[in-house]
């Protein structure tokens, strides 16, 4: 969400416009120009030296050790991309994210004991299902069900997983992470996603996924990953960030079943078809 104001636009440059007519008159009186607005702009990245983090691309093997170590906004990232089995273990602050298929993932997690999504959003670290990609490993047991669905424009994941299986804090009912974020840094800040199983990939290669949506906690998860070929419309959209993986990723996923599919797309997200009509709600 950009929330740089249009309104103020106009108004910063009708005061330039009126300043400068006034001091092109040569007796004009010294005039004290506007205060500046009280309202702080809020800053975003895009200038130079603070890139916007989903426009960062990266071969998986080109990797440099951190793709976000500007000291700007939010910055620099609190973990690192370069991932490897040196980088394994309980303590990885790996920050690059495989979502491969139904048995090799990762999702978002806490880098503190019983940390809280929304204090640790943009210092989250990859947990995965498999010890194969130099990060920390999802517990085996934490993830209790899951539904993998493999579309034309994404794949989708829901499922069912203990908090703390992402160190998570067992109160947590969660929150939404994608590689924008108000300041366009990222939620995590750096943090970078692969995968052999879009098709994007060779279905070898790790091939970087540059638009995703995830949320985590409240003992649930989803992660859609879109495929960068499809850019419109944006099956990422992360406009409902409130509102969770029910309404924002459907699915028919249960506690205790582990399923895996090819599906249609959904609608994107805030829309939904009724008998053929599309519609809206809330
Ligand atoms: C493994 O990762 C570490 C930490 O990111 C990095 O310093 C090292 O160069 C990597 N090793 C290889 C062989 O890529
Ligand atoms: C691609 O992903 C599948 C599923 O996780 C895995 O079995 C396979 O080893 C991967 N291939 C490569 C080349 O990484």
């Amino acid at each position: 969400m950009l929330s740089s104001s249009p309104l103020f636009l106009v108004a910063a440059l009708a005061a330039v416009q009126s300043f400068t007519l006034v001091t092109a008159s040569a007796d004009a009186p010294t005039i004290t120009p506007a205060p500046s607005p009280t309202v702080a702009k809020r800053q975003v990245a895009g200038g130079s030296g603070t890139p916007i983090l989903s426009t960062l691309k990266y071969a998986y093997t080109d990797l440099p050790y951190q793709v976000y170590p500007y000291q700007v906004l939010r910055g620099p990232q609190f973990g690192f991309n370069q991932c490897n089995a040196t980088t394994l273990g309980d303590s990885s602050n790996c920050q690059t994210l495989v979502f491969n298929g139904p048995d090799d993932f990762c999702l978002w997690g806490s880098p503190d004991a019983s940390g809280l999504i929304g204090n640790v959003e943009a210092k989250v670290v990859a947990y995965c299902t498999k010890p194969y990609h130099g990060t920390r490993v999802i517990p085996p047991g934490s993830i209790s069900g899951l539904q993998w669905t493999k579309t034309s424009g994404y794949i989708q994941v829901v499922g069912y997983i203990k908090n703390a299986g992402l160190g998570l804090d067992p109160s947590d009912q969660g929150g939404e992470l994608d590689p924008h974020g108000a300041d366009l840094q990222g939620n995590p800040l750096g943090g970078v996603v692969y995968s052999n199983g879009t098709t994007d990939s060779d279905g070898h290669t790790l091939t970087q996924i540059y638009n995703w949506n995830t949320f985590v906690g409240g003992n649930k998860f989803c992660f859609k990953a879109c495929y960068n070929s499809v850019s419109s419309p944006d099956y990422c959209e992360n406009r409902y960030d409130l509102v969770g993986c029910d309404y924002n990723m459907p699915s028919s996923a249960q506690d205790g079943q582990f399923t895996s599919c090819d599906g249609d797309v959904q609608d994107v997200v805030g829309v939904y078809s009724v008998n053929g009509q599309s519609t809206s709600s809330l």
